[in-house]
């Protein structure tokens, strides 16, 4: 068998063979309760800044937007802004890789991909640091409610122009508030790209895990985003993305755009 497809095979039967186990994936929902338990997600940074995720989330988000090549990348909730250097630091290897192939000399001053990081308080001591980030060009940031209406109508204006877009809601995890994201920003996401709607695992744990938030089982990302699915069958759920993870925030989470 030729090596490549050997490879592939023998990765979809491992898929298939982790979807089968029960223990393995109770252990991965152990873990994710437990680490969740000693704030495990606040031990990383992505090229110096702090960023309030899983590793194995982050690798997903690598993968799609080399897979889907977004020009924009609309994300809620910036805190940091681990997450939105992340998205930058993947969209210009994009356009090094283009210039790599065509030939055209590079000048990331000039790049039209674009991340836009919406948050209702950016600290000022997280803003000055994105402002004195190389990859700061790339980015956009908005201050406001994401579900506000002025500042839905500052993103749609200015993702106007662009070709792919990807959207990550990470801000308020409260069903009501990501049911207004998903309406406001999930119409801009393109075909075949993806909306990402983290801390849906809230649903499959115990109630007690965010004693000091208003997001719960019962009201939180997944109650959301099942709500906009029925009435948006232009969404599926990706589940072979959170099939391999095996531990993600993102249960359900990953949103593709198929019509
Ligand atoms: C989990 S953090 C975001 C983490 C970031 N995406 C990362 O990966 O490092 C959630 C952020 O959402 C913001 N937030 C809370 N309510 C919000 C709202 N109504 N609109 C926009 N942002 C909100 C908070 O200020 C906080 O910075």
């Amino acid at each position: 068998m030729d090596p490549v497809k050997q490879f592939a095979a023998e990765r979809e039967e491992r898929l298939a063979a982790y979807a089968e186990d029960a223990g393995f994936r109770r252990l991965s929902r152990d873990f994710l309760e437990a680490s969740m338990r000693k704030k495990y997600v606040y031990n990383f940074d992505w090229l110096g800044r702090p960023i309030i995720q899983y590793p194995q989330d982050m690798w997903a988000v690598q993968e799609l937007i080399w897979t889907v090549k977004p020009d924009l990348v609309i994300e809620t909730g910036i805190a940091h802004g681990g997450s939105l250097i992340l998205s930058a630091s993947i969209l210009a290897m994009l356009d090094y890789c283009e210039a790599m192939e065509t030939g055209a000399p590079l000048d990331p001053r000039q790049s039209t991909r674009k991340v836009i990081g919406i948050d209702i308080d950016i600290r000022p001591h997280n803003r000055a640091a994105l402002d004195a980030h190389p990859l700061r060009p790339l980015l956009t940031l908005v201050e406001g409610s994401s579900i506000a209406p002025e500042t839905v109508e500052t993103v749609r204006a200015a993702a106007q122009g662009h070709r792919r877009v990807m959207v990550f809601l990470d801000s308020m995890h409260t069903h009501a508030h990501v049911l207004a994201e998903l309406e406001a920003y999930a119409p801009l996401v393109s075909r075949d790209s993806y909306c990402v709607v983290f801390d849906s695992f809230v649903e499959d744990m115990p109630a007690d895990l965010f004693p000091d938030r208003p997001w719960a089982p019962g009201n939180n990302p997944k109650t959301a985003l099942r709500e906009y699915l029925t009435r948006h069958p232009e969404f599926a759920i990706d589940k072979a993305i959170e099939g391999k993870l095996m531990v993600s925030v993102c249960a359900d989470g990953f949103l593709k755009r198929v019509a």
